[in-house]
């Protein structure tokens, strides 16, 4: 396929509906969606896609009532323990983002099992973003550089763009390309709002314990579709700027259509 992204983010939403559209308890929801991400996985590590960043939980998601919490981190717990070697065997590398520490320990354990086992390899990055936010990103990252400007190893005049992206989760890796959420909704939901800068967004009605290989096919046929200009111009309009004449500038144009 032309054009693939290296990194897709996705906003996997709607894991509630489907189930109470099945008069099924939201837990169902959940392990349906589970069963989702498993098939997502296995066609981006067959796509060739780098690095796959889902929302699993976010620091939001703490609001929710406590038996659902229980039931995300016993969900959470139970993916990084039975799932560990088919990553591995599937050359998946299982990494996070957010701040793990709020988790609950066992839970934490086993993500760490799962992380050191598939640690080398190569394939599809599997990124769980786990008790995260993005501007709970960004705070913490200003933690770590003031600490480092206290200790003398950061200067005010090192403060660049590149320079914050190192002090982020995703340090070193490449932006997202694409992101991804299903269920009709329109949001952004604060999920990496500094590497989405120049993501390009699909938006599906689809629930997402129902996503399939064929709905992530379409969002990446949108996705060779699109023209990422980065605030540049397209390569047509380039052309059209070559065509201006030193005497026509923008503002005597202005002038003339007044
Ligand atoms: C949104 O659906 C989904 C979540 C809050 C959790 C996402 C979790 C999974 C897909 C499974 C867990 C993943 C791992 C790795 C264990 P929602 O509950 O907000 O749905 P709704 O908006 O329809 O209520």
């Amino acid at each position: 396929m032309a054009q693939l992204p290296k990194h897709i983010g996705i906003i996997m939403d709607g894991n509630g509906r489907w189930a109470a559209q099945r008069a099924l308890p939201r837990a169902e929801g959940h392990r349906q969606g589970v069963g989702a991400l498993k098939r997502i996985v296995r066609e981006c590590g067959r796509l060739g896609i780098k690095i796959l960043t889902v929302y699993a939980f976010s620091s939001e998601n703490w609001k929710r009532p406590r038996k659902e919490i229980e039931f995300l981190m016993g969900l959470l717990r139970f993916f990084a323990a039975k799932e560990r070697n088919e990553l591995h065997r599937e050359n998946v590398r299982l990494t996070s983002i957010g701040d793990l520490s709020a988790l609950p320990p066992i839970a934490i354990a086993e993500l760490q099992k799962s992380f050191e086992l598939t640690a080398s390899n190569t394939g599809l990055t599997l990124q769980l973003a786990l008790n995260y936010s993005g501007r709970n990103e960004i705070c913490r990252a200003v933690q770590r550089m003031l600490s480092d400007f206290e200790t003398g190893s950061l200067r005010r005049e090192d403060v660049s763009e590149e320079k914050i992206s190192s002090y982020l989760d995703t340090a070193n890796q490449p932006e997202p390309d694409l992101i991804i959420r299903t269920s009709g909704e329109y949001r952004v939901s604060n999920f990496m709002i500094w590497q989405a800068a120049y993501a390009e967004y699909f938006f599906t009605n689809r629930l997402w314990p129902d996503f399939n290989e064929r709905d992530l096919r379409e969002a990446l046929e949108a996705y060779a579709h699109r023209e990422r200009r980065y605030g540049g111009l397209s390569s047509d309009d380039s052309l059209e700027v070559n065509s201006f004449s030193d005497s026509e500038t923008n503002s005597s144009r202005l002038e003339s259509a007044k």
